[in-house]
């Protein structure tokens, strides 16, 4: 037998095992490298989206340009100029091909090895993001995985063999992340939503962690045992909040279409407006401190932005997001205490932790702005997200932010290696994935 035939031979085998659950091992006797879990679902908003929503009628869509400009790898979709955060996640835990598929476009063959649930302006509460047109859910999110295991079950992989694939899902990492829309496009919208008027911040949280670990505990039920659970980042400090809050019109940079009518646009939207000014401090300066669970520890120390920005953080928003951080890591805890759901593992990213470290290290990140977006119009690229075909900044790497609301694949990278490697509680409680998928 000729060499090249048998390296065929070999490879052909090796897929057909690399796509049959159960089996990874012997495909790492064939020396393809053997990832550290076999399978990885996510289930999420904007921040982790790959392609979901782009055969639906919504705003929340992301396949257009320049979304994706330095992305080449697959099917456009993703909130940002390249890839996100759980693309790089699926990467370091050895997930070949790379990238999971989207659930709108997977095949039953994609579904054992994962799939991104992911979709763009939803949330834990069924109505969330409904200005923005159409989404799935987290609930619907959590059906359509009720849907794949029904279809793997009964696929050859497992050949009707439910314990097999209760052992499958068991060793797999399931991501989730919900709740930035919660606040921004719920909570904080006040035009769309009557919630801040029915709850306080605290009893808003109760309720959106009620819906979460009912969701959770739905997965569980599915077969899901290896959680990780991201907390909400700092949205009081991400560029579509900053336009807000500056009332001062520093100039937009260069990208911005000056022959726009930014302000107009942006009021005839709801975006834009200045409300009375509060008490201001820099973005990424954290008025409740770091305790590691995103709570409360009573600082109240602000750091000028590395860029020298005067920029101002809504501390109301960020203080309603630490409060929720707080319960859904109280939330990972009482889980991990494993009374309810009996051999899970949680783990629980405080973003907010994570993106704090990032901007205090800016520098060595190779950022030099945190206050706008690569992409975007009117005050800190903020006003408006990055409109069809509009001119992106050029140096991408240099930024945080890619839009309004979305971190730029340099930042998600970062975030990513902190997800899955970073030995500090603080930002990965009580470990991090690469523990977790190695349990
Ligand atoms: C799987 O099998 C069940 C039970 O026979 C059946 O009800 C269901 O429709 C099947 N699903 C698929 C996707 O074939
Ligand atoms: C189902 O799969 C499990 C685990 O792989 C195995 O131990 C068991 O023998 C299988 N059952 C049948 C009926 O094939
Ligand atoms: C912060 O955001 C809230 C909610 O959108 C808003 O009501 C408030 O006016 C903002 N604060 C400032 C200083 O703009
Ligand atoms: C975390 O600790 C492990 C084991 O001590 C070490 O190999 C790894 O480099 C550390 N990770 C980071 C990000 O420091």
């Amino acid at each position: 037998m000729d060499y090249g035939r048998l390296a065929l031979v070999v490879a052909v085998a090796a897929a057909a095992m690399a796509w049959a659950p159960g089996t990874t091992r012997r495909v790492a006797a064939w020396g393809a490298p053997q990832p550290l879990a076999p399978c990885m679902y996510v289930f999420g908003d904007s921040l982790a989206d790959n392609g979901n929503n782009n055969d639906i009628l919504s705003l929340a869509r992301a396949n257009y340009r320049p979304y994706g400009i330095d992305f080449h790898e697959g099917p456009p979709g993703r909130f940002t100029n390249g890839r996100t955060m759980v693309d790089f996640i699926s990467d370091m835990l050895g997930l070949r091909p790379p990238l999971l598929p989207p659930y709108a476009t997977a095949r039953p063959a994609d579904l054992p090895r994962g799939v991104n649930f992911a979709s763009g302006a939803s949330g834990i509460l069924p109505e969330t993001g409904n200005n923005l047109g159409g989404h799935y859910p987290m609930s619907e999110q959590v059906d359509h995985f009720r849907a794949a295991v029904g279809d793997m079950g009964n696929s050859s992989a497992f050949r009707g063999n439910a314990s097999r694939l209760t052992e499958h899902l068991g060793r797999c990492v399931f991501f989730v992340g919900m709740g930035s829309n919660d606040y921004l496009n719920n909570y904080f919208m006040p035009d769309y939503y009557d919630t801040a008027q029915r709850y306080s911040p605290r009893d808003y949280t109760a309720l959106l962690l009620q819906g979460y670990s009912a969701q959770i505990t739905e997965l569980y039920g599915l077969g899901a045992r290896k959680f990780v659970i991201a907390g909400v980042g700092l949205i009081g400090c991400i560029p579509y909040e900053l336009a807000r809050m500056n009332n001062d019109n520093r100039p937009s940079g260069p990208n911005t279409p000056s022959s726009v009518g930014a302000e107009d646009i942006a009021i005839s939207i709801r975006i834009g407006g200045g409300e009375g000014r509060r008490r201001r401090s820099s973005p990424w300066s954290n008025p409740n401190g770091g305790d590691g669970g995103g709570g409360s520890s009573g600082s109240t120390e602000t750091n000028p932005t590395p860029n020298g920005a005067a920029g101002a953080c809504n501390e109301t928003i960020n203080s309603a997001v630490a409060m929720y951080n707080k319960g859904l890591l109280s939330m990972v805890k009482r889980f991990n205490r494993g009374a309810q759901l009996r051999g899970s593992r949680f783990v629980f990213l405080d973003t907010v932790e994570s993106g704090k470290d990032v901007a205090t290290h800016a520098a060595a990140h190779g950022f030099t702005v945190l206050d706008r977006g690569c992409c975007g119009v009117g005050r800190n690229n903020g006003q408006i997200t990055c409109l069809p075909l509009q001119r992106p900044c050029d140096d991408r790497s240099a930024y945080m932010f890619w839009d309004a609301f979305h971190p730029t694949e340099a930042a998600n990278k970062i975030y990513a290696a902190k997800a899955f490697g970073s030995n500090s509680t603080a930002e990965v409680y009580p470990m991090n994935i690469r523990q977790l998928a190695a349990l």
